[in-house]
C-alpha cells in the first residue's frame, strides 16, 4: 500500500513538472487540403480546392454574429470544414485528437462517447470513461459561467449547447480534463490539467469527418488562451501559416512565446473591444493600390482577423473601390474575366498580368503598412489568376490566405495584433 502511495506521489510530481513550460510551446498545424494532410483527397484539383474553399468562406463570412443580429446569442459562426487542423491529446492516458483551429470560437469541444448522435469521424472518438482526470463541472461554478449558453443538467452538471448559423449544433457536458500537446520545439508532451472543454454527445449537421471538433482560439473567457495564459506568464499566441499547396513544412501555432522581438517592419495595431468578445476586431484605415489609397466608410473595429475563412472580404463599398483601383492598376482591362469563375469576381488569363499592383493595408495606430505579396491576394486556378478578395454585406474579414507568410501575434494582455513578414519554416 505504502509503495502504491509513494508511486502515485512520484507520478503526480512528474506530471506537475511536465506541465510547467513557462516559455510557451509550439505546435505544427495541418492544413486540411495539404498533400501532407492525412485527409488529402488526391482526386481534387487545385482549382476544386480553391473554389470549394471560396464557397466555404462565403458561408462563414455570412455567419459572423454581429451586434445587430437577431438571436445573436443563439447561433455562432459556421466552423465549416475549417482550414487548419490542430493536433492535441486528451485524457489521463493522452489520446490523439484533431480539431479545427478556430479564432471564431471560444469553447473547445470534441465528440464524446457514448454518443446520442455523433457524426462520422475518422479518428477514434474520445471516451471520458477511460480518463480518471475527466471531471464534470457543477452548474454553479465560475468555470461553468465562462461558457456561453450554459445550462444545468439532471444531476446539477454544467451543460453547453452551440448552434451554428447553418443549424449544425453540438451539445453535451462542460467538463475538465488534461489536454496535452506535442511541443515541436523539443518533442516533449506538455500537459494542461483541468482544461475546460465541451464533451459533445449530440452533434448534428454538416461537420466533416476530418476533425473531432473545434479548438477555440477566440478571445472569450472559455478559450484555451484565456484559461491558461497565466501559466506561461502572458496571454499571447501566434501563428505563421503556409498556404495549402506548400509542402516543404508545417504551419506553426505558438502559445506564450514572444515571436516578434527580433523582427523588423512589424505592423502592430490595437484590438478593438466589441461584441462578441470571441472575435478579433481590428481597425483598417485604408487600402493602398500602387500608392492610391481608398478608405472604408467606418473606421474603428471594422475588420475581423480570422483563421477559419480562406479568402478576404471587404464591405461592398470598399470592395468596389479596391476592385476599380486594381483593374486600373493592372491596366489590361481587355483580358480581365469578370464573373465567370464563381464565386470570384475578377480573374485574369494566366500570364496576362504583367504588372501586379503593390497592395498594402493601413491599420490604425501602426507605424508601418502591411505590404502584401501576390500570393496573399491572387489565387492561381487552372489557367487563370483570380483576385482573392470578395465583397460582403456584413463585416470585412482578413482571411487566412492574406495571412500566409506572416507571423501574426495576438497579445490579449496588451490588446494588440502584430504582423511580421516571415517564411514560416524557420519560425
Ligand atoms: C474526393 O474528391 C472527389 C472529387 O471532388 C469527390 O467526388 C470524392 O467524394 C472525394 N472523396 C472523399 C473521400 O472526400
Ligand atoms: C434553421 O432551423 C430553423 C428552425 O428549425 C429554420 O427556421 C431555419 O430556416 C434553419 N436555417 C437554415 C440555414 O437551415
Ligand atoms: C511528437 O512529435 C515528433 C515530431 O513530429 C514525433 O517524432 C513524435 O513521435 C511525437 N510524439 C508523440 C507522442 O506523438
Amino acid at each position: 500500500m505504502k509503495e502504491i502511495v509513494l508511486f502515485v506521489g512520484i507520478l503526480l510530481q512528474l506530471s506537475i513538472l511536465s506541465s510547467a513550460e513557462y516559455n510557451g510551446f509550439s505546435i505544427d498545424l495541418i492544413h486540411i487540403d495539404s498533400p501532407l494532410s492525412p485527409f488529402y483527397n488526391s482526386s481534387m484539383t487545385q482549382s476544386d480546392i480553391i473554389i470549394n474553399a471560396a464557397f466555404d468562406s462565403i458561408s462563414r463570412a455570412e455567419s459572423f454574429i454581429l451586434n445587430n443580429d437577431l438571436n445573436s446569442d443563439e447561433t455562432i459562426t459556421i466552423p465549416n470544414r475549417g482550414s487548419y487542423l490542430m493536433p492535441f491529446f486528451i485524457g489521463t492516458v493522452p489520446r490523439g485528437s484533431l480539431a479545427t483551429a478556430d479564432t471564431g470560437s471560444d469553447l473547445t469541444w470534441i465528440q464524446c462517447l457514448p454518443c446520442t448522435k455523433c457524426y462520422n469521424q475518422r479518428i477514434p472518438i474520445f471516451d471520458p470513461r477511460e480518463s480518471y482526470t475527466y471531471h464534470l463541472i457543477p452548474c454553479g461554478e465560475n468555470s461553468c459561467k465562462k461558457v456561453r449558453k450554459n445550462s444545468c443538467g439532471n444531476i446539477g452538471e454544467c451543460r453547453y449547447k452551440v448552434t451554428y448559423a447553418d443549424n449544425s449544433s453540438t451539445q453535451g457536458m462542460v467538463a475538465t480534463d488534461t489536454i496535452s500537446f506535442n511541443n515541436s520545439y523539443n518533442g516533449h508532451i506538455i500537459k494542461y490539467p483541468n482544461t475546460i472543454f465541451g464533451c459533445g454527445y449530440n452533434n448534428n449537421g454538416v461537420f466533416k469527418p476530418t476533425g473531432a471538433g473545434i479548438f477555440g482560439l477566440g478571445g472569450g473567457p472559455s478559450s484555451f488562451i484565456s484559461q491558461h495564459g497565466a501559466k506561461f506568464g502572458k496571454r499571447k499566441f501566434s501563428y505563421c501559416l503556409l498556404p495549402f499547396y506548400y509542402v516543404q513544412g508545417s504551419s506553426k501555432l505558438k502559445f506564450g512565446v514572444d515571436t516578434q522581438t527580433y523582427k523588423t517592419g512589424v505592423v502592430t495595431t490595437p484590438l478593438v473591444k466589441k461584441y462578441p468578445s470571441t472575435y478579433y476586431y481590428l481597425s483598417l484605415k485604408g487600402v493602398s493600390i500602387n500608392g492610391k489609397v481608398v478608405k472604408p466608410d467606418e473606421n474603428v473595429g471594422n475588420i475581423i482577423i480570422d483563421s477559419g475563412t480562406t479568402v478576404t472580404f471587404l464591405t461592398r463599398s470598399l470592395y468596389e473601390k479596391v476592385e476599380a483601383a486594381v483593374l486600373e492598376a493592372i491596366g489590361h482591362q481587355g483580358v480581365a474575366i469578370k464573373y465567370q469563375i464563381r464565386p470570384f469576381r475578377l480573374c485574369y488569363k494566366d500570364g496576362s498580368i504583367t504588372n501586379i499592383p503593390h497592395i498594402t493595408l493601413q491599420f490604425f495606430g501602426a507605424n508601418n503598412e502591411l505590404r502584401l505579396s501576390t500570393l496573399n491576394i491572387f489565387l492561381t486556378l487552372d489557367n487563370v489568376m483570380c483576385f482573392a478578395i470578395l465583397p460582403t454585406e456584413k463585416i470585412s474579414i482578413i482571411g487566412n490566405l492574406l495571412q500566409v507568410f506572416f507571423n501574426i501575434e495576438y497579445d490579449l494582455d496588451k490588446r494588440t495584433v502584430s504582423f511580421a513578414k516571415a517564411n514560416c519554416l524557420k519560425e
